[in-house]
């Protein structure tokens, strides 16, 4: 691989970068999109870094966002106001494995000696279409390396998060990781419980959802010590005999819990949303599939499951590796309509009333008639179902 000689840069970036030349600082393109961009991968919005602090770039810049000013980023609008991260270049003077207390005034390879990864650490300048790399992430962008900037365990112990992203970089780019890095990555990772929640799992969300193999992700977790941190649930569930899950798969809810057998307790853990744990708690309950494949009782599975019967039939799929026997008997039920909550019955808990039922038995009687009509949807007449429901009230 070379360094093309000159990159296609959206214009936007361009004329941020020039308006900041313009006015005598410096501006390069930096970080995860120039890798990705190397690596041949769809890239997003390239990053900038400045020798313009903060201050001037909010002055140079009609519309700015602070985005993240006390480390060194504004957000600058380009004209159809989307926002571009500019940042000044920087020096990590101090860090406690989280948070950093950054230095401004620094030159581009001072910026570039305090990134995680070599692959991470090059910059382009875009006026001058000049490469800038100078701990050799080219030489290991073709080697296929995570390798640290420096010293691993230094760089591991300024931020902790740095171990998840060399596993989800490994995973994603199916990039070994350089032993001296991999072996202070697994030193320092019971410094992972420093972290928040929150980080953890948007690494644990990304890693799922770009690995190449989201088995050999799980795997880097454990073998780093990360799982035992994080997600020891790893260690235990996960069925190692089932396939690797396709490409199309990358819903981090029904990942984990292909990986793990409490996936709600992992969520809770890492903090994910509310409607991320339901989801996973549903399909803890199960039951994971129908008794047998006869329309009946695929259809009382699908009245006992609700919302969680797309999951668990996509979980069977992922765990054996073909689609579930019963599948064209749910899509039939679906296509015709046939009636499986107590909402879809021809009679309401009132009409049941009004028959003289009150209290749980207005609620036994509903469930019975459901029962009669999962059986038989054409059982799902109002004329009938009153019949029955006199019949069950005397
Ligand atoms: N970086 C770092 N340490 C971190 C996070 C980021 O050194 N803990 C540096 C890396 O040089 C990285 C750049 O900041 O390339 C931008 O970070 P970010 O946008 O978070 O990640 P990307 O590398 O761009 O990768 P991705 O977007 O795929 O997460």
């Amino acid at each position: 691989m070379i360094f093309p000689p000159v990159l296609q840069i959206p214009d936007p970036i361009l004329n941020i970068a020039r308006s900041l030349e313009h006015a005598g600082f410096e501006a390069w393109c930096v970080g995860g999109s120039l890798r990705d961009r190397l690596l041949g991968h769809p890239q997003s919005d390239f990053d900038i870094a400045t020798s313009a602090t903060p201050d001037e770039v909010q002055r140079l810049f009609p519309r700015t966002v602070a985005v993240g000013v006390k480390y060194g980023t504004v957000g600058v609008l380009d004209p159809d106001r989307v926002l571009h991260e500019v940042t000044t270049f920087r020096r990590d003077v101090s860090t406690d494995g989280r948070h950093a207390v950054v230095q401004y005034g620094v030159s581009l390879d001072d910026d570039l000696a305090r990134r995680d990864f070599t692959i991470n650490a090059i910059a382009y300048h875009p006026l001058r279409h000049e490469w800038r790399d100078p701990f050799a992430g080219k030489q290991d962008l073709e080697g296929r390396l995570i390798r640290a900037v420096g010293n691993p365990a230094q760089r591991f112990a300024e931020d902790y998060l740095r171990i998840l992203r060399a596993l989800r970089f490994s995973a994603r780019f199916e990039f070994a990781i350089d032993p001296q890095t991999w072996s202070a990555a697994r030193a320092a990772a019971s410094g992972l419980k420093q972290l928040s929640a929150e980080r953890v799992r948007d690494e644990w969300f990304k890693g799922l959802q770009t690995a190449r193999s989201v088995r050999r992700f799980a795997s880097l977790w454990r073998e780093a010590g990360a799982a035992s941190v994080w997600i020891p649930e790893l260690e235990q569930g996960e069925k190692q005999t089932s396939p690797e899950p396709p490409a199309s798969v990358r819903d981090p809810v029904l990942l984990t819990a292909l990986l793990t057998q409490a996936p709600s307790t992992v969520l809770r853990r890492l903090k994910a949303s509310n409607a991320e744990i339901e989801r996973a708690l549903a399909i803890e309950r199960g039951p994971e599939q129908p008794a047998e494949s006869f329309p009946t009782a695929v259809r009382r599975w699908l009245s006992q499951v609700g919302p969680a019967a797309p999951d668990l039939a996509a979980l069977w799929m992922l765990r054996m590796g073909k689609e579930p026997a019963w599948s064209p008997v749910v899509e039939a039920i679906r296509e015709r309509g046939d009636p499986l909550t107590r909402a879809d019955l021809a009679v309401s808990g009132n009409d049941v009333q009004a028959l003289g039922a009150s209290g749980p038995d207005v609620g036994r009687v509903l469930s019975a008639l459901l029962d009669q009509v999962l059986e038989e949807p054409s059982r799902n007449q109002r004329d009938q179902l009153l019949h029955q429901a006199r019949k069950l009230l005397q």
